[in-house]
Parts: structure tokens; sequence; C-alpha cells
């Protein structure tokens, strides 16, 4: 197993002191972070003493140690996973090839791309969520944000590191313009579209973490299987620390969903505690995992066939040798497509429907989670109900963009989208009501009276634990 250097300025498991010229290129564009960081993290926060999880190793088990940080004191670093048995590209037209540790010439710009939009959402998501820590509703959220923020900075540094190291000049301005953008800008906007929606409330941050970090998380897989092996190994590590935000999000939906339920069951009302109605929750949930759909790209797509062809992106899990050709030839995709006022379906050649095919397995995974909100809310037997909207639900990309559905999935005309799209999605009445509810809980062992309380802490410490020492 790889040693990790966590003394270096830059703590690593790529033995970066042996490597000068990376060392200094990462050094050069470590102050430009620091003061991203100064100027976009957490604002306020910076000298509050955090129950942080740093990484200290890359091995199954023992990886993180947890103490009290200050978020600029954080050890960001570079943590590949270790490499695997087998070193065999698993799929398109090099399947059964060794791995390549350094960029093939030709897939270079494809690569570079890549990198670089999965690279803008990690910035992207701290820019989002900068103003949530004076509104947390209690420590132990506080902890959860301040813990997703750093690690999205670490994700950060993980791609950079590749585009330092294998992109030559190139990388190192792709690395700069990560610092320049900024989430929301109208003059230099993140990339992708759902990482500029404002995240004002604990509510979007809850539903962002159980649906847009969940995006990254199968963007994150496929490019785990990748053939370019530092990608591979480097996604790889990354995902160990997004399952914690993914299970943030979906834990603190449930929360929300649970204290809703208690109070409807004790015949109160929720507007008048404070707390969130069941329909503006589902609202949300409509809202950022139809956004989250979106992240996907079209449903039919010959980039998306291009990446997968090269072996730079796999399907979900295709190193486990769950499908049946790796190379995905001669097979189709059935698509239902909007035609006039109809459906139709059509054939896609599968290499085109990678996008569609990761969609899928994400929506499986959504519905799951979906579901178990259900079972919680089915218990207390007040009559409500919680659902995931159809991928085809409220799309600005791929081929349900250009027509409208409802959540359910059915065609419906432009006329009626008008009519009942307010039901369906947060209006601007119901957001100034979420953002209403939030209140600051600052003192150990409290939370605000729109969400329960977790059902454990973290690292085995109490709900009440101390989780950030304000100062
Ligand atoms: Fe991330
Ligand atoms: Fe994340």
């Amino acid at each position: 197993m790889s040693t990790v250097d966590l003394d270096a300025k830059i703590p690593n498991n790529v033995n970066l002191k042996d490597d000068k010229r990376l060392q200094r290129a990462l050094e050069t564009w470590l102050p430009g972070y620091q003061e991203w960081w100064a100027d976009m993290g957490p604002s306020d926060f910076n000298t509050a003493d955090v129950y942080l999880r740093t990484a200290v190793g890359v091995g199954k088990g023992g990886w993180a140690h947890f103490d009290y940080v200050k978020m600029p004191d954080y050890r960001w670093g570079i943590f590949l996973a270790d490499p695997s048995g087998d070193q065999k590209i698993h799929f398109g037209d090099h399947a059964g090839d060794p791995v390549w540790s350094e960029v093939p010439g030709e897939m270079r710009g494809r690569l570079r791309r890549l990198i670089v939009t999965q690279a803008d959402t990690e910035p992207a998501s701290v820019e989002q969520q900068r103003m949530l820590g004076h509104t947390a509703p209690s420590l132990y959220d506080m902890r959860s944000l301040f813990q997703v923020n750093v690690e999205e900075g670490r994700h950060l540094w993980a791609m950079v590191y590749l585009l330092h190291s294998f992109f030559g000049s190139d990388g190192r301005d792709e690395a700069e313009a990560l610092l320049q953008r900024r989430s929301g800008d109208p003059d230099s906007p993140r990339i992708l579209q759902a990482f500029n929606n404002p995240i004002d409330s604990w509510m979007d941050f809850f539903c962002f973490t159980a649906f847009t970090d969940r995006d990254g998380k199968y963007q994150l897989a496929a490019l785990a299987e990748s053939g370019f092996d530092p990608l591979a190994r480097t996604t790889q590590f990354m995902l160990t620390e997004e399952a914690y935000h993914l299970q943030t999000g979906e834990n603190g939906v449930g929360r929300i969903i649970h204290r809703t339920a208690e109070l409807l069951k004790a015949g109160k009302d929720p507007r008048a505690e404070g707390a969130i109605p069941m329909e503006i929750i589902q609202k949300f949930i409509n809202f950022w995992s139809s956004a989250s759909f979106d992240l996907f790209g079209g449903e039919d797509s010959t980039n998306a066939s291009e990446s997968f062809a090269t072996g730079l992106k796999g399907r979900y899990r295709e190193g486990d040798g769950i499908y049946s050709d790796p190379k995905a030839l001669d097979q189709f995709y059935k698509l239902d497509i909007p035609d006039g006022d109809k459906m139709r379906t059509t054939e896609v050649p599968l290499r085109r429907a990678m996008n569609a095919l990761l969609l899928d397995a994400y929506h499986t995974d959504c519905t799951r989670i979906a579901q178990r909100w259900q079972r919680d809310v089915e218990k207390f037997e007040i009559g409500a109900n919680i659902t995931l909207p159809c991928t085809k639900f409220n799309r600005r990309q791929g081929v349900y963009s250009e027509a409208r559905f409802t959540p359910e999935g059915e065609l419906i005309s432009e006329a009626e989208w008008q009519k009942r799209h307010t039901d369906w999605l947060p209006t601007e009445a119901d957001r100034a009501y979420v953002r209403s509810c939030m209140i600051k809980v600052h003192e150990p062992g409290k939370i605000a009276n729109w969400i329960a309380p977790p059902a454990r802490g973290v690292d085995d410490k109490p709900f009440e634990f101390e989780y950030v020492k304000l100062s």
C-alpha cells in the first residue's frame, strides 16, 4: 500500500517530493486556492474549531482521522486509491488492453474536458453553500456542512493534480480558471447549470447533497472505470469521501419529512410551528432531482459514445463484469421520445445511449431513497406521500427538454404546464417561506423545529457533542 506524506506542505500519496516540477507547480497554485477559500468558502467561520475528519490513508477502513480543526488549516491533499490487481481496460474499443498511465495524445482534448467539467463542480458547490453556516439548525448539521465543504475543496485538489501532472501549460491554465469562475456569476458562471442555482436554505442543501452530489457519484463512478489509470484511482478515492455527502442529504431530507409528519400526526399545522409543509418538501424534491437529471446530458449523444469507445468513461460498475458485451456493439437502447402530442419509441445504438444508461442507474438509486422516505411517512398514517418525479419531468437538457411532462411522466401541453407547474415546483413564496424557517440554533444539543435530530452522531459521539466550537 502507498504511504501518505501528511507532513508535506501538500499532503499526498503520489511521492510529490520526488517530482520537483509538479511540486513547484502545485505549490504555486496553493496561495490562489487559499485566497479562493478565504473569499468564497464558508462565510465567517474560519476561526471556529470544527470536529472534522481528515484523510490520513487510502486503505480500506481507518483512512480518516477526527479532530478539531480550523477550516483554513484543513490538510487538503492529493490521494489516489492504490492500483487494483488487474490493470486492464474494461470497456470500449480498447477492452482488454493494459490501462494507460499517460494520456494518449489523441484523447487529450476530450479527457481534459471531462476532468475540467468534473473539477468545476467541486468549488462551485462550496460557493453555493457559503452562507448556510449562519442558519444551521444544529451544531451537528453545521459540522456536516463544513465537512462536505472541505472535502469538495479536496476534490478540487484531486482534479487540479491531474491537470498539472498530465496536461502541461493547458492544464495549468485550466487549474487557474477553476479559481476564477464563480457560481451564479453572469459573466463567469460555473460550467453546469445546477451549480449556478442558489442554495440559500438547508432544504436546498439537503436536496442538493441527496440528488446533485449523487449525480457526482455516478459521474465519478463512470470515470473510476476509466482506461486512464490516474483518473480512475483519483475518482475511486473521491467516491469514498462522497459517500458521506450523499448520506448527509438522504438523512437530512428524511429528517425534515419525519419532523413534518410528527407535527401532522400531533394535529399541528407545520406552518404555525415554523416547519415545512409536506407539499413544499415534495416541490423541492421535484426541483432538485429534475435539475440533477439534466447533469447526465443528452440521452442520445455521440459525445458520450466517443467517451465510451475511447475507454475514458465507462458504464456504472463496468469493472464488475455485469454487462454482457464490454464493447457495447450491435445493441440498442429503447428511448421514448415526444413526437407532437404523442410519444413514440425509438432505438438508439447502445454506445450513443451511455448518458441515458447512467441516468437510469441513478434514477433507480433515487427511487430507493424516495421509497425509504415514503416508508417512514407511512408509519405516521397521515395520508401523506413522498415520490420521485420521472426522468422526463422539468428537463432543460436532452430529448425531453422541448416538451412538457407531469412528475408522473405524462406528456402535457404548454398551456397545461403553465396552469399546473406551481403545484409541482417551488414558487417564490414557497422559497421565501422556507427561508423564513431557517433560524440559527448554535447551542450544543439543541435543534430547530423544522427538522428531527439525527438517528446517531458522528464518530460515535452523541448528538449533544459540541461539533463546532464557535469563537
Ligand atoms: Fe466532490
Ligand atoms: Fe460531494
